[in-house]
């Protein structure tokens, strides 16, 4: 019986106070006698009369008021207004015509409906043969599913939001904002210490966040699950501990030219002090890594092969399986960036043989400030710690401190109990609907999303990789990233304009901006209509 179920339980013992005997034995292997205790995109300035488009897009859109048809509103995107460009300008049905070759098909449709082929995912690639104990439907219901994220339910620019910017953060079912809410309203407490009530249903919450998270990963016990705030304090907390004790002068650490920021710059800080190689392996045009390089990187030197799982510009899925069994033909550890993978995607670690799995917890549909260290038992066993502090230890005299096990021996302090929380809270959420299905759906997404991308004159897709997901990067000839990102947001559509922290990516495409719109499972094929639309328009107008 869960704690929870106990304390509302007057069965227990006639006082309705839960056994503190077993209250005790699940806090037992924390206990301790202590007291409590952008703009991204660094673009100059365009050369486009920007004030003179942003008016003329505003009356546009201010005027026209078709621009607003949206997912789940009757009106028509597509329904042109006659007589709206002055100056002699092609109108209505010519214009339609001119502006949208081919009418769109319809969205909205459930995963089957859209028909979805195996056979288009290839060994690596997401949702392909893979059976699991969360995919309890064939399809899911999206206009349902959009009622659970009250925050897609509004007006931005006095257009309905279109949420594109998913790789940025994803939104948040109102199952998580209410588990978070109730936890501070009904459980906050400290946890592991002290024998009251609310620090049982705290601690009791905490753990059931770390099962929720072992389980959902498919690592085989709670001492491989680490909180930390997110993917970023994830790597840092793998440099400063298995980097610091097994790096040594001279060593070889292999990241890819596709990683984000938060994969280069631990590491190559690390290098530098300890006077170890960054080695990098190249992409090729696609946006693909070259695993033939990447062969010829490994050598007895190599202490670590640390990579991304997805990227986050070109939405490329790298080959993670491979890459892993040839480190390990070195005798070299693995660190997967989960950041761009974990909600698109089955993921489970023991499978894979990664040491190292990180992740952020605003990627999957939960809170801000949580994110999660996975590191097989051997590893986290002999590991230094990385912050000290309470929490992380088992006894204290001014002499001596004996460290407490993994994981509480890497959790110093007070850790964030309430998003963990809200973390659980969005596996369960993410895991009703099937993570397969949402694999499968996110996909037809994608490559709905290039196939109507690659429609327009003038747009040019960054990155062709062979599999992908998610993402989507572009360019539009002569109107710069930013001013899209802008002007797009002017009809309620978010995305992001930058270099989305992987300059170098970018750089090796020539570039330093893209502008990249991000599906989740939320999204519909007919905000990707709206969004080819608005760009025609913002071409359009700058032509003008
Ligand atoms: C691939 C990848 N790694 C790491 C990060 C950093 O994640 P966070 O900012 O949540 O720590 C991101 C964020 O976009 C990412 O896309």
């Amino acid at each position: 019986m869960l704690i929870q179920d106990m304390l509302f339980d007057d069965t227990t013992d006639g006082t309705g106070l839960p056994d503190i005997g077993q209250l005790r034995k699940i806090a037992e292997p924390f206990s301790t006698v202590e007291e409590s205790s952008s703009n991204d995109s660094g673009l100059p300035e365009d050369e486009l009369n920007l004030k003179e488009v942003f008016a003329s897009f505003a009356n546009l859109s201010g005027t026209v008021g078709n621009l607003s048809g949206i997912p789940g509103q009757n009106s028509s995107i597509y329904s042109f207004n006659p007589g709206i460009f002055p100056g002699g300008l092609p109108v209505g049905e010519e214009l339609k015509r001119l502006l949208n070759p081919e009418e769109p098909k319809n969205s909205l449709q459930s995963g089957a409906e859209n028909g979805f082929d195996p056979t288009t995912f290839s060994d690596y690639s997401f949702g392909r043969d893979q059976k699991f104990a969360y995919d309890g439907r064939e399809t899911f219901d999206v206009p349902a599913i959009r009622n659970d994220f009250p925050i897609l339910n509004q007006k931005v620019n006095g257009k309905e939001l279109i949420w594109f910017d998913n790789a940025a953060t994803t939104q948040k079912p109102l199952s998580v904002i209410e588990a978070v809410s109730n936890f501070y309203k009904r459980d906050n407490s400290n946890i592991h210490r002290a024998a009251h009530t609310l620090a049982a249903r705290s601690t009791d919450a905490y753990e059931n966040a770390r099962e929720k998270v072992k389980n959902f990963i498919g690592a085989s016990s709670t001492e491989e699950i680490i909180f930390v705030r997110g993917t970023t304090e994830g790597i840092n907390l793998v440099t400063q501990t298995f980097g610091r004790k097994f790096i040594q002068p001279g060593d070889e650490i292999i990241v890819s030219m596709l990683d984000h920021h938060a994969n280069i710059v631990p590491w190559q800080q690390l290098a530098k002090e300890i006077g170890a190689k960054l080695r990098v392996i190249p992409i090729n045009d696609n946006g693909d890594i070259i695993l033939e390089d990447f062969e010829k990187l490994l050598g007895p030197r190599t202490k670590i092969v640390s990579i991304s799982h997805v990227n986050n510009t070109f939405g490329t899925i790298l080959p993670v399986k491979e890459i892993i069994q040839s480190a390990k033909r070195w005798g070299a550890r693995v660190l997967i960036d989960g950041a761009q993978s974990v909600a698109h995607t089955p993921i489970n670690v023991q499978e894979l043989g990664a040491d190292f799995f990180v992740f952020s917890g605003h990627k999957i549909y939960g809170p801000n400030g949580i994110g999660v260290v996975y590191g097989k038992k051997e590893l986290l066993d002999i590991l230094p710690p990385w912050q000290s502090g309470g929490n992380m230890i088992k006894d204290v005299t001014f002499e001596e401190t004996i460290f407490n096990d993994p994981p509480a021996k890497f959790e110093a302090g007070t850790p964030n109990v309430a998003d963990a929380v809200g973390l659980g809270t969005a596996l369960d959420y993410v895991s009703r609907i099937g993570i397969g299905n949402i694999s499968k759906y996110e996909h037809e997404l994608t490559e709905y999303a290039r196939e109507q991308l690659a429609r327009i004159e003038g747009l040019q897709l960054i990155g062709n990789p062979k599999e992908r997901v998610s993402v989507v990067s572009f360019i539009l000839k002569d109107i710069p990233t930013a001013d899209v990102g802008r002007l797009l947001d002017l009809q309620g559509i978010a995305l992001r304009a930058g270099h989305h922290c992987a300059q170098p990516a970018l750089r090796r495409m020539g570039l330093e901006a893209t502008v990249r719109p991000s599906f989740a499972f939320y999204n519909t094929k007919k905000e990707i209509d709206y969004m080819v639309d608005a760009i025609r328009r913002i071409q359009y107008l700058n032509i003008k």
